[in-house]
């Protein structure tokens, strides 16, 4: 069964210009996307969408940061999508990422980690449903590179 992941481009990788970077890295890896769209998010979806982290320490610079300008939400679709969207992403902390992954190659800090991707298909749904309407997703089939076709 085919999952969906909600990824944002953060703020920073949009100023440094990485955009296309990131969402490279996931289409290469084999994910569809089916749906982008460019926005700033403002206070109120921030807080729905870091909700699970009100009252940790870093909440509100988590908040500040997400706010503070354009991201591109983007919904990807796979196999696994939610699993092979974090390994590419790599770990929260950058210093930690492995090499290869998004965050191990560009990431900053714990704060500037360019990327966000859904933790579990349950709140991969929660989160794309605060950016997009189900309307708004794309049905089309792609077919990847060495895909191989069993005769
Ligand atoms: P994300 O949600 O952005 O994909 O990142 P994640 O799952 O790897 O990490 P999560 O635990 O969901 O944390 C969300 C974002 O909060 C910032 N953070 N700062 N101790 C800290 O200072 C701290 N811990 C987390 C990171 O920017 C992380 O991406
Ligand atoms: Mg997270």
């Amino acid at each position: 069964m085919p999952e969906r992941t909600l990824v944002l481009v953060k703020p920073d990788a949009m100023q440094r210009g990485l955009a296309s970077e990131v969402l490279g890295r996931l289409e290469r890896r084999g994910l569809k996307m089916v749906a982008a769209r460019l926005l700033q998010i403002d206070e109120a979806l921030a807080a729905r969408h870091y909700a699970e982290h009100v009252g940790k320490p870093f909440y509100q610079r988590l908040c500040s940061f997400i706010t503070s300008g354009p991201v591109i939400a983007a919904v990807f679709e796979g196999e696994d999508a939610v699993a092979l969207a974090r390994r590419t992403i790599g770990a929260t902390d950058p210093a930690k990422a492995a090499p290869g992954s998004i965050r191990g190659d560009f990431g900053i800090n714990m704060g500037r980690n360019m990327v966000h991707g859904s933790d579990s298909p349950e709140s991969a749904a929660r989160e794309v449903a605060l950016f997009f309407d189900e309307k708004d997703i794309v049905n089309w089939e792609r077919s990847v590179d060495g895909w191989i076709v069993e005769k």
